[in-house]
């Protein structure tokens, strides 16, 4: 009979352990968490990381299928990201999980990854020692976050070769040739620049969804088309109604959607989404 009561006690004593064992899992994995991740994926961001903001809700996090397996540290997405350093990610501020780290993570996944216990104060959040860039990594993501700025000179430019070469048409007047000209070869010399800054600007912000590729391979596409119609605008004479000319403005009109829709995707990268035109 003592025997039995000796287990009773035992088996509750060891559930409580494991229950507290639980919590302090989670409260490591938490503060491990808001060190490293809240950054770019704490639900204070407006607009986190990859539609991801909820790292710090261990429960909600826990219970998601598509980032963690609850006891299975193989199967859990989240838990591979860290392990291979996907995330943090080399470029990011914060540095790589420690081995004690990962190991924590683990044990927390193979403990089925429970949420913070309702009653724990939570811990205060880390503050983030955030390791500086060197010099001159520095100042290429200094220079890439004007990629948005100067991106309205060839959409600009572009936009308005258009308008120039529809009055040469209509007007058969000479001199909006050379307007035409003009501003294509300006859209042409400022597109590679602007490119090369978006490159920097997804590098160091470390945008790499599917949306930035579409972006960033159309505007290089674009670029080089916009060097395209300055080459085409140059070569000949270009004059009103000979094939030239008609091969050149099938060229821009095309480099005006490219544009378009460059910076569209531009734009929904910018604006969180591609209903950012939405009513
Ligand atoms: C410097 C910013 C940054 C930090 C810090 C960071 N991430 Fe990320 N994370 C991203 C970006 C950007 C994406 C989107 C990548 C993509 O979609 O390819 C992402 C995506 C993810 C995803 C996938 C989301 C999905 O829907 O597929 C997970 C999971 C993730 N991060 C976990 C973490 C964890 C865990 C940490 C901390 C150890 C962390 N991240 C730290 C920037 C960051």
């Amino acid at each position: 009979m003592n025997g039995i009561r000796i287990l009773v006690v035992l088996a509750i004593l060891s559930g409580w352990c494991m229950a507290d064992d639980k919590s302090a899992l989670a409260t490591e994995v938490y503060r491990i968490f808001n060190a490293k991740c809240a950054d770019c994926h704490g639900s204070h961001l407006p607009k986190p990381k990859g539609k991801f903001g909820y790292v710090l809700d261990l429960a909600r996090l826990g219970k998601n299928a598509k980032f963690i397996t609850p006891g299975d540290v193989e199967d859990s997405k989240l838990y591979q990201m860290v392990e291979d350093n996907e995330m943090p990610g080399e470029d990011a501020d914060v540095p790589p999980l420690t081995p004690d780290e990962l190991k924590t993570v683990a044990a927390w996944i193979k403990a089925g990854s429970p949420g913070l216990p309702a009653d724990a104060p939570l811990p205060a959040p880390t503050p983030v020692v955030k390791k500086s860039r060197p010099f001159f990594p520095r100042l290429l993501a200094w220079f890439g976050k004007f990629h948005s700025a100067t991106t309205h000179f060839p959409v600009g430019l572009l936009m308005a070769a258009v308008l120039a070469e529809a009055l040469a048409w209509l007007t058969k007047r000479e001199s909006w040739l050379l307007v035409v000209r003009f501003l294509v070869i300006v859209a042409a010399a400022s597109a590679p620049m602007v490119a090369t800054l978006g490159w920097l600007n997804a590098k160091y912000e470390n945008h790499n969804d599917p949306l930035t590729e579409w972006h960033r391979w159309l505007g290089i596409t674009t670029a080089v088309w916009a060097i395209v119609c300055a080459v085409l605008v140059c070569v000949s004479e270009c004059e009103e109604g000979s094939p030239e000319r008609k091969r050149f403005r099938g060229a821009l009109l095309l480099g005006a959607l490219l544009v378009s829709v460059t910076g569209f995707l531009g734009g929904a990268l910018s604006n969180g989404g591609l209903d950012h035109y939405r009513w």
